[in-house]
């Protein structure tokens, strides 16, 4: 394991304490999430069941015997762990490194408590670094891409990848994102946009850093 792996995984340590038994828990996407699957296994007969935010989380979450809920079923959820690709000082975030994002921000909207878990390095001071990823319709993807061009971005678009919900994803380069609210508003009207990967309006309300020792913030 390498030290952003180690990184990870104390985060993903740390978080276990915000679980309770009984409740059932909403479950992100990626690397730093699967080290809290594998923590999450010593609980798994306390945790009636999670609201999962991808496939690929659901079938390591049937792994350790925890069963998927709806959304629909679950309702308002106490709690959300997920990763980021980077985080600020005001717990805005910018997601979808692993294509997850549109189920992500659902949950993290239905999840009293958002609890992000990162390693240090993707703490940052102004976000836009990590190429911004937008789920669009796929007919629209040319429209969006252009939209953005005349709002400074470079969209990408990430050739043969198809998101859970069969849409496309666009990476936006080239953005210092200086008011990322103002931006999420901004882009989430754009026809044929589904899901802005900026978590600003809902953002982490607990971040915890993977460092030397763990932070919360
Ligand atoms: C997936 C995400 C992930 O949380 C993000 O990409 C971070 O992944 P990792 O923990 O592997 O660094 O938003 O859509």
């Amino acid at each position: 394991m390498d030290s952003t792996d180690i990184l990870k995984q104390n985060a993903a340590k740390k978080a276990i304490e915000w679980v309770r038994p009984d409740e059932i828990i909403g479950i992100g996407t990626g690397s730093t999430v699967n080290y809290f699957i594998q923590e999450l296994a010593a609980l798994a007969h306390d945790i009636p069941g999670a609201v999962s935010s991808s496939e690929a989380t659901s079938e390591k979450l049937r792994e350790i015997g925890i069963p998927i809920v709806s959304l629909n079923y679950a309702g308002e959820i106490s709690l959300y762990v997920d990763g980021a690709d980077e985080v600020n000082t005001f717990k805005h975030l910018i997601k979808g490194g692993g294509g997850a994002l549109t189920r992500e921000k659902i949950i993290a909207e239905a999840a009293n408590t958002f609890v992000c878990i990162v390693d240090r390095q993707k703490v940052v001071d102004v976000l836009g670094k990590f190429p911004l990823p937008i789920e669009v319709i796929p007919m629209a993807r040319s429209l969006v891409a252009r939209k953005i061009q005349q709002m400074g971005g470079k969209p990408v678009w990430r050739e043969n990848f198809i998101t859970d919900n069969g849409n496309e994803i666009l990476d936006i380069h080239h953005l210092q994102i200086a008011e990322p609210q103002a931006l999420e508003t901004a882009l989430n009207e754009i026809p044929g946009v589904v899901t802005v990967g900026l978590f600003a309006h809902r953002k982490a309300d607990v971040v915890i850093v993977g460092d030397e020792p763990v932070r919360v913030q």
